[in-house]
């Protein structure tokens, strides 16, 4: 039987759940997958990590070079997330020949064109299904499951963290005790800015767009907003009105351009996304022959990623051609590609006005030189003389939102709270 020797950079949350299923799943993977998997080696320096793991403390590495140059590890996994360690190490990998697995969305979006070069010069594979939505099997979807198809819009759920965050904030938990139990969860980047601020989700965006739509979409050109300013006010309000609030990646090839934003969204309760919840992530494709297809499922977590991991292994185990990702291997956009920026969206607005005759007329007037039009008005008394206006608007332009907001900040008796997409 093949035998396959895997070395694990990082034996964290990620790197420590590939651990546990390739050691208990190992003889499962002989009858199943006719290869023997072994971990021959790792490199973690939290000594105490390792044990906590049961992970030999005679197989740990002391250095990148003690794993690439033996003959024994076939394939290194990639778990330690971040840049510059993350890269040096898998260059190092790849310029010796060995496969290299990686969990890191950032690396990849931002670096996939080197990577991949370097891949091909050394004959080695380069696979990165952890990379997005944890356990679920985006990319081999993308990549061997809809490539029939011209793939013309992508929307999802796909950050675990922000998505935890949002689920008990809807169910009335302030933010940063939310976001407390995301990390200990093991859900959040070390830095769990890069979940909040949407960057996470964007990386992956980034990623999953170029795939679908096969050309570079480089991570500079997502739109990106996170969740860090939302209130627990707004979250009620949209409860109230019918909506549930989420981090939506959405990502849609037309004939007038691409476009690929990462932002709040208030979404339909009946919406299939409404009802993905806490650390679980859900993907729509739409394909030209296939129509929708929705993936879900945990999109973070040591098991769920630890899955996608050890799926990329097998693969790479038993497949003698590797594989490399089908858009072009540069770090920008082809010149064709447009990229839309006054994207179409409905919106939701929260205003501080003061409470006179009148208030209303003019806010209508702001919308109605926009041609905005509302769908929904609510005015409650707020303290000392103020109510409080959320209004839902129809579909307009993100520029007609800026400048309606332009012109309110302009205005006395008018505070804009906060402003958030409503998905169609
Ligand atoms: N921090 C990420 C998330 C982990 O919350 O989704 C999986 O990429």
């Amino acid at each position: 039987m093949k035998r396959v020797g895997i070395a694990i950079l990082g034996l964290g949350v990620v790197g420590g759940g590939a651990y546990r299923i390739l050691t208990e799943h190992a003889e499962f993977f002989k009858k199943t997958q006719e290869v023997e998997l072994f971990v021959q080696s790792a490199l973690e320096c939290n000594r105490e990590r390792a044990s906590a793991l049961g992970f030999p403390q005679e197989k740990l590495a002391s250095n990148i070079a003690e794993i690439v140059s033996d003959p024994d590890v076939q394939i290194v996994v990639e778990a330690i997330g971040g840049i510059e360690a993350a890269k040096e190490y898998v260059l190092a990998a790849l310029h010796a020949g060995k496969t290299v697995v990686t969990s890191n969305k950032e690396l990849y979006a931002k670096f996939s064109h080197e990577l991949e070069r370097a891949a091909k010069q050394h004959n080695a594979g380069l696979y990165f299904e952890a990379s997005c939505v944890g356990g679920v099997p985006i990319i081999r979807t993308l990549l061997d499951g809809v490539q029939s198809n011209k793939v013309s819009s992508l929307m999802g759920i796909i950050n675990g963290t922000t998505n935890y965050i949002l689920t008990k904030m809807s169910e009335g938990m302030e933010y940063g005790q939310a976001l407390c139990e995301a990390q200990a969860h093991g859900y959040a980047e070390s830095d769990p800015t890069a979940d909040v601020d949407g960057f996470d989700a964007a990386y992956k965006l980034s990623i999953l767009a170029s795939l679908a739509f096969h050309t570079k979409i480089p991570f500079a050109k997502v739109f990106r907003e996170g969740i860090a300013k939302i209130s627990l006010e707004d979250v009620a309000d949209g409860e109230a009105l019918g909506y549930r609030l989420k981090l939506l990646a959405i990502a849609k090839d037309t004939p007038a351009g691409v476009e690929v934003r990462v932002h709040p969204t208030f979404v339909k309760k009946e919406h299939p996304l409404a009802s993905v919840e806490k650390n679980f992530n859900a993907v729509f494709l739409t394909g030209d022959a296939v129509g929708e297809i929705m993936l879900y499922g945990k999109g973070a977590g040591s098991l769920p990623t630890g899955s996608a991991i050890v799926s990329d292994v097998i693969f790479a185990a038993t497949h003698v051609d590797n594989h490399y990702s089908t858009f072009k291997n540069t770090a920008s956009a082809a010149q064709d590609v447009k990229f839309i920026t006054d994207f179409s969206s409905a919106y939701y607005l929260r205003l501080t006005v003061d409470d006179v005759p009148g208030m209303l007329a003019k806010i209508a007037a702001v919308f109605g030189k926009q041609g905005i039009s509302i769908v929904e008005l609510i005015q409650r008394s707020a303290c000392a003389g103020k109510a409080t206006l959320v209004a839902v608007t129809h579909e307009t332009h993100e520029n007609a939102i800026k400048n309606s907001v332009a012109k309110f900040e302009t205005m006395e008796t008018v505070k804009v709270e906060s402003v958030l997409r409503v998905a169609l």
